[in-house]
């Protein structure tokens, strides 16, 4: 690794079992607010800005899944936090699983949510980095521009995500497209995996299709698959009681 370790910011609510919740690309730790509102009654929730996004520090325009997951599990240390469950949006989703493959004993739960095990095809590839090339040249629009009508379909919370893209630096997009663009395939990990995994999608979602994440779950040791045919890719904001029903049943006893 050619980065250090940074320190994340972060907002916490409640108190007890710690849950931590790793947001996508390119936004910033607000998506889980709904979900935390609703934990915080029952669990410690724990919402950090990934490096180069939201309010984290920006450490140029390359670093790794592996560096993104190293700087959380620094944040853990930081709060003297041994073990949590943690859930992962889209970008987040991958930052998790190589948290969970690489530090096994830090993970004692996973959260799915509408991402991805496979890595990016050649096309997937090509096209995040022409992407990358026209964000360091130009800056944020074009990335701004085609993102947005793709992680939500519903006018009234789009212009909400588009406040926050444009807050975002362009060399932290630059870099988690970097990082994104250059990660492993999850996929044989997350089945050797003998905890019970939550895998959740979205029926409108056109960036991770619904089916994807259905056989991932079914190949999964103990997946829990859970569905919402209403959620586009923004199933955290649109579909927050689902998916802390399905965090708190399944990692929460009472
Ligand atoms: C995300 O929502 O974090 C990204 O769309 C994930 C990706 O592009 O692979």
């Amino acid at each position: 690794m050619n980065n250090l370790p940074v320190d994340l910011f972060y907002e916490e609510f409640g108190s007890g079992q710690v849950f931590i919740f790793i947001h996508g690309f390119p936004l910033d730790h607000t998506t889980w607010l709904p979900i935390a509102n609703i934990m915080k009654e029952k669990v410690r929730c724990i919402l950090p800005d990934v490096r180069g996004l939201g309010r984290s520090p920006i450490t140029g325009t390359e670093a790794t899944i592996p560096e993104m997951a190293a700087d959380v599990i620094r944040l853990m240390d930081r709060l003297n936090i041994q073990q949590a469950v943690i859930s992962g949006h889209s970008m987040g989703g991958y930052i998790a699983m190589e948290m969970a493959h690489t530090y096994p004993d830090r993970v004692i739960g996973l959260g799915l949510i509408a991402t991805r095990a496979a890595a990016d095809t050649p096309e997937k590839m090509a096209a995040r980095l022409e992407s990358r090339r026209e964000v360091l040249k130009n800056g944020r629009a074009s990335i701004i521009k085609s993102m947005a009508p793709r992680l939500t379909e519903q006018s009234a919370l789009l212009p909400k995500l588009v406040r926050v893209m444009e807050k975002s630096d362009p060399r932290g997009i630059a870099m988690c497209q970097y990082a994104m663009v250059n990660r492993a395939d999850a996929t044989a990990w997350l089945k050797a995996i003998n905890y019970p995994i939550v895998v959740a999608a979205g029926g409108r979602d056109v960036i991770i299709p619904e089916d994807e994440l259905r056989q991932l779950s079914q190949e999964l040791k103990d997946g829990r698959f859970y569905y919402s045919p209403v959620a586009d890719h923004m199933l955290p904001i649109i579909e927050p009681e689902l998916i802390a029903r399905a965090l708190l049943e399944t990692y929460v006893k009472d």
